[in-house]
């Protein structure tokens, strides 16, 4: 017999036996035993047709990509690289309530009027429900086939029949495959539903669209247990009091990964945020201390978003370091530069750091730009005004210059800043009317900036 096997429903990780923390992503509880697949008749059948391989260089060279699909939503369609490309499988995952079915609707109906015969799966939602929900979309007379539909092996059936050239299934935690013993939702029947589907997407040229919510407890798994089974794996994030809504592409094998498309959740749906910059920094009033504007690049466009800090005399003897949108481990390393190489101790003092507007940050290029907001908040003296900063910041204290200095530079301009604090060396064209500083060092920049 085979021996048991055990995964965590959080993150997919896989173990001999089972224990009560799983030691891949921290959670508690997440761990259960998987039920063993049944032997299909294709397991029976292996090597009954011997594996057959061809050569790379018999493989045609001249034959062109297959042409993607256009939705017409242009965000969408950058994220996705470019368009959808026939017969591959995307994971769309997001906190419940986030705005997925939403989304994928709006982009069924614009994938189906731009021609692609579309089949959008609920098994959440009854298909009236899934129409009343299209025509207060404005989408009631997209040519999308609905179904209501639970069963794996029924789903297999009516895409046989149907022929579509795109299936959304939402969501893949509702999905059942009949020859897996264990409840919908669960690691083995999440994992064998999703394989199943992807492989059928794969052979009969189908696009596949998964949705899948991100859980809390462990028994309903996560997205991230089929995360290696698609091509393509999204993020759609945001705050739930705000508006915006960011899909992040976080794994791409057709385009870059790190894309991000924004949107505004409204009450007739999501609409694209054509200029994200402009929107971020729409809620920033005058400059006041602890403000500074970093000018990021998300994926392959520069992007300007409002960092906030707040620094604050601390009653606890281990004070506070609260991040919202950034690393807290990369906030501490700033923390030591200063206090380290400019003198700058923060022992005593609260430090709040956070990034308007729900986005979150990973370029390590917005150092100087927290280093800027962290010192303009103890300082308590604003930056000057129209100014944005980035540069990345190494432990000896040295500035390091961010990658696209030049985009980064050109949004800014576009969007009416007069200045500009990045590091020396990079490549910054030429940039009319935006003053540039261009430090080497931290000291040199505190020095500069803030007179110390
Ligand atoms: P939904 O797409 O059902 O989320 P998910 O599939 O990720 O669980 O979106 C639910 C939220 O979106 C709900 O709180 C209401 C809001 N919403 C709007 O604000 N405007 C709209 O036009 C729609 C359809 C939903
Ligand atoms: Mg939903």
């Amino acid at each position: 017999m085979a021996k048991p096997s055990f995964s965590c429903s959080a993150c997919g990780a896989s173990y001999t036996k089972w224990s009560g923390r799983c030691e891949g992503c921290g959670a508690w509880n997440t761990i259960s035993q998987d039920v063993p697949l049944s032997a299909g008749p294709a397991s029976k059948a292996l090597g009954a047709r011997r594996g057959r391989t061809i050569a790379l260089s018999d493989l045609a060279t001249d034959e062109a990509p297959p042409p993607r699909t256009l939705s017409g939503l242009d965000e969408l369609d950058r994220v996705l690289g470019g368009g959808l490309v026939p017969a591959s499988a995307i994971l769309v995952g997001g906190d419940p309530g986030i705005g997925k079915s939403t989304l994928l609707l709006q982009a069924a109906a614009h994938f189906a009027r731009a021609g692609l015969k579309t089949l959008y799966v609920s098994g959440e939602e009854a298909s009236a429900q899934v129409r009343m929900r299209a025509r207060r979309l404005g989408l009631g007379d997209a040519p999308v086939q609905l179904a209501a539909e639970t069963n794996l092996r029924d789903i297999l059936t009516t895409l046989e029949t149907e022929k579509p050239g795109l299936v959304i299934i939402d969501s893949i935690q509702t999905m059942w495959a009949d020859n897996v013993e264990s409840a919908p939702g669960s690691v083995s029947q999440v994992r064998a539903a999703a394989h199943e589907l992807t492989s059928f997407a794969k052979r009969h040229g189908v696009s596949v669209v998964l949705v899948g919510h991100v859980t809390k407890e462990g028994q309903i798994a996560g997205p991230r247990v089929v995360e290696h089974m698609v091509d393509t794996v999204l993020y759609f994030e945001g705050e739930r009091g705000h508006q915006f809504r960011i899909l992040r592409s976080v794994k791409n094998r057709f385009g870059a990964a790190d894309e991000i498309g924004v949107f505004e959740m409204t009450g007739r749906g999501l609409e694209q945020v054509l200029n994200p910059s402009a929107l971020f920094l729409s809620e920033r009033g005058t400059p006041s201390a602890g403000s500074v504007v970093f000018a990021g690049i998300e994926g392959t466009r520069p992007v300007l978003v409002e960092l906030q800090a707040l620094v604050a005399p601390s009653s606890l003897s281990q004070p506070r370091r609260t991040v919202v949108g950034w690393d807290g481990g990369r906030l501490a390393m700033i923390l030591a530069v200063l206090e380290a190489r400019c003198g700058i101790p923060f022992a005593g003092l609260d430090v709040y750091l956070n990034v308007a507007g729900g986005m979150k940050i990973s370029e390590p290029a917005a150092d100087l730009a927290v280093a800027a907001a962290l010192l303009s908040a103890r300082e308590d003296s604003a930056l000057p005004a129209e100014t944005v900063v980035f540069g990345e910041i190494s432990l000896s204290g040295a500035l390091r210059p961010a990658a696209q200095t030049e985009n980064r530079l050109k949004e800014a301009q576009k969007l009416g800043f007069t200045s500009a604090i990045a590091p020396a060396g990079g490549k910054t064209g030429t940039v009319a009317g935006l003053q540039l500083a261009r430090p080497s060092d931290l000291q040199g920049f505190v020095g500069e900036t803030f007179g110390a």
